[in-house]
């Protein structure tokens, strides 16, 4: 939610941080800016909208070595042309760029607004620049006076600042991310490593309570009482050309495509003679376990159902928990309770917050997410990567596939470890089976006949999806992807479920879209029947060979696998439909409103 950059080096600035914006607006795209330095002020340059916008306002590119940016997704405000960031102080000597809450903003506004300070927005953030030039005026000095004014600061912030007459960045971070990325003339700050990936990937992660000064030659991170602190240099090993569109229309269209290669990233190295092998966690690894809790939200929270019920049928107590939900939903936790988060971002505060409540009462706990250094693999115990690759589009759908299968991969490696857990009968052979997924992934993307399906039925007043077992997670997650990007009313449930309420909605203008994998399908053909005699058209997303296809009006087929796997293969179809209907209403595929990728508030 938000996203920051800074950038300072020896050529201009604004090309870096415009471009930088771009990689970052997943974050939020609501409202966009940039300042600049170059020894006759700073210059800020914002307005509500798309970084787009921001770029053709610009009659010319902004001059300067040094400059900060930001992309908005409102918490304080609305996405007006002032709330915009960056904010600066009463003056415009000092401007600053924030991701985060300010919790005591309103206090600090007060006493601000005494000591003669004007604001312009309705913005928590604004009260930083007003700080920052309130201790320095105090202190004559301006890292003191950054370590001064985050020091008062309640909430959670990345921030980057720059100053009037002064060749360097400043910046901090708690609860909020920030990585630095290292180039050899040129430093930058940002929220994510997409932002500068295509100028460095050598990167440092920074921890809460880190400041960071840069000027054009050097790097510097102290703790906020100014003592020096060491960071580890990493190398991301994410390809630059995942950062861009290729040769696709949308991030959401390549990032669906390019779902084989994720799988085979995801799977390559961990199934070695008929079992699983983690990097850090070899096997004995959760001998203790006796109950594993999932926590996560949104589409993260469909993957971990889909894990969940593989550690279920191996006779461990499991617990699936919408992070948000966790106090009032976790049953007892002791030493033995393995709280995995499932998070993509690594940054969801709701899924943060609930695995920190896990730690807190005895769990231990491991991240399984997409982002080497996210606050999720910072904290957690343990982490698995999912290795799929930075995802740009708001709407996840390689994550998804990635998460499931190393959740797949974690359930066979937790019940191999468990003495009381009983591995499935056919382990080995739903082991090798993964190993045909990408191409079979690959299959459904040349085969699929989602896009005149979509046109045929894009006219509907709702849409349905419904599932059993395995495939009743893939129905919610077909139904959130499909809202989520066409503004569609969709929604997903228990195919048993539908005969006790959401009957009553079926219409012959309400699809049924019917997911089957070949595990624990019988009701999903009985209901769908009871739907279709009540007008509903039934498309059948499953094998060639299930019964439901029988009953079915319309069919997108996946090919044969192991039922483990089927339901992912029917969930792409499911991406691909959500995707075409979007595409045929015209959505902004990638942004849809009101959203953003990273939820980083509560
Ligand atoms: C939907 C979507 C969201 C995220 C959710 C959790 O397409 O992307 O529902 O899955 O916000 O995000 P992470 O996985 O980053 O914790």
């Amino acid at each position: 939610m938000c996203g920051i950059i800074a950038r300072i080096g020896h050529g201009n600035a604004a090309e870096p941080l415009l471009s930088g914006l771009e990689n970052l607006e997943y974050r939020g795209y609501d409202s966009a800016g940039i300042a600049v330095q170059n020894g006759s002020g700073v210059k800020v340059h914002k307005c509500s909208g798309e970084v787009s916008r921001l770029k053709s306002k610009l009659d010319s590119q902004p001059h300067g070595n040094m400059g900060i940016g930001h992309t908005r997704w409102s918490t304080h405000g609305p996405p007006t042309d002032e709330n915009a960031h960056p904010h600066t102080d009463t003056a415009g000597d000092v401007a600053v760029v924030h991701n985060g809450v300010i919790d005591n903003y309103e206090e600090l506004k007060t006493s601000l607004r005494a000591e003669g300070h004007e604001f312009e927005s309705d913005t928590d953030t604004e009260v930083i620049p007003h700080l920052i030039d309130e201790y320095r005026a105090e202190t004559g000095d301006t890292e003191r006076a950054v370590r001064r004014a985050v020091d008062v600061l309640e909430g959670s912030y990345a921030i980057a600042a720059i100053v009037d007459g002064e060749e360097a960045v400043y910046a901090a971070r708690k609860g909020s991310p920030l990585v630095l990325g290292l180039d050899d003339d040129e430093w930058y700050l940002a929220s994510d490593v997409p932002a500068f990936l295509e100028r460095t990937e050598d990167v440092i992660y920074l921890e809460d309570g880190d400041l960071v000064v840069l000027d054009p030659d050097a790097y510097r991170i102290t703790d906020l009482d100014g003592n020096p602190v060491e960071r580890a240099v990493d190398t991301v090993d994410w390809d630059p050309e995942d950062a861009g569109k290729g040769e696709y229309d949308h991030y959401m269209r390549k990032e669906i495509h390019t779902q084989p290669t994720a799988l085979a990233n995801t799977i390559e190295g961990r199934i070695e003679d008929g079992d699983v092998a983690f990097e850090d966690l070899p096997a004995g690894s959760f001998e203790d376990v006796e109950c594993v809790q999932f926590v996560a939200c949104g589409t993260s929270y469909h993957a971990a159902m889909y894990g969940g019920q593989l550690v279920r049928e191996a006779g461990i107590r499991t617990e699936v928990l919408r992070a948000s939900e966790y106090e009032s939903t976790s049953g007892p936790v002791d030493e033995n309770t393995l709280a995995v988060a499932v998070t993509q971002s690594g940054e969801t505060a709701d899924t943060l917050d609930a695995v920190r409540t896990a730690a807190d009462r005895g769990a231990r706990t491991l991240a399984v997410t997409n982002v080497v250094g996210s606050t999720a693999a910072r904290e957690a115990d343990d982490a698995v990567y999912i290795r799929a690759g930075p995802e740009v589009g708001v709407a996840a759908t390689k994550t998804y596939s990635s998460q499931a299968v190393t959740l797949a991969m974690l359930s066979q490696r937790i019940a191999g470890d468990v003495p009381t857990a009983t591995a499935a009968d056919d382990r080995a052979a739903m082991l090798e089976a993964l190993a045909d997924l990408p191409q079979q992934v690959e299959t459904v993307l040349e085969t699929s006949e989602a896009e005149p399906l979509a046109a045929d039925t894009i006219d509907s007043e709702s849409f349905f999806f419904i599932g059993n077992g395995p495939a009743h997670s893939v129905a919610l997650e077909g139904a959130l992807k499909f809202k989520e990007i066409t503004y569609e009313h969709a929604e997903g449930f228990a195919a048993g479920e539908l005969k006790h309420g959401p009957l009553a909605l079926v219409t012959g203008k309400t699809p049924v879209f019917a997911v089957a994998t070949g595990d624990a399908d019988g009701k999903t053909k009985t209901n769908a029947i009871e739907a279709k005699s009540r007008g509903a058209p039934i498309v059948a997303v499953g094998p060639d060979d299930h019964p439901l296809v029988d009953i079915a009006d319309a069919h997108l087929s996946v090919p044969d696998t192991h039922p483990v796997w089927t339901g992912l293969l029917a969930n792409v179809q499911l991406q691909l439909l959500s995707y075409h209907a979007a595409t045929q209403l015209d959505r902004p595929i990638d942004k849809p409103r009101n959203l953003a990728k990273s939820v980083t508030v509560e």
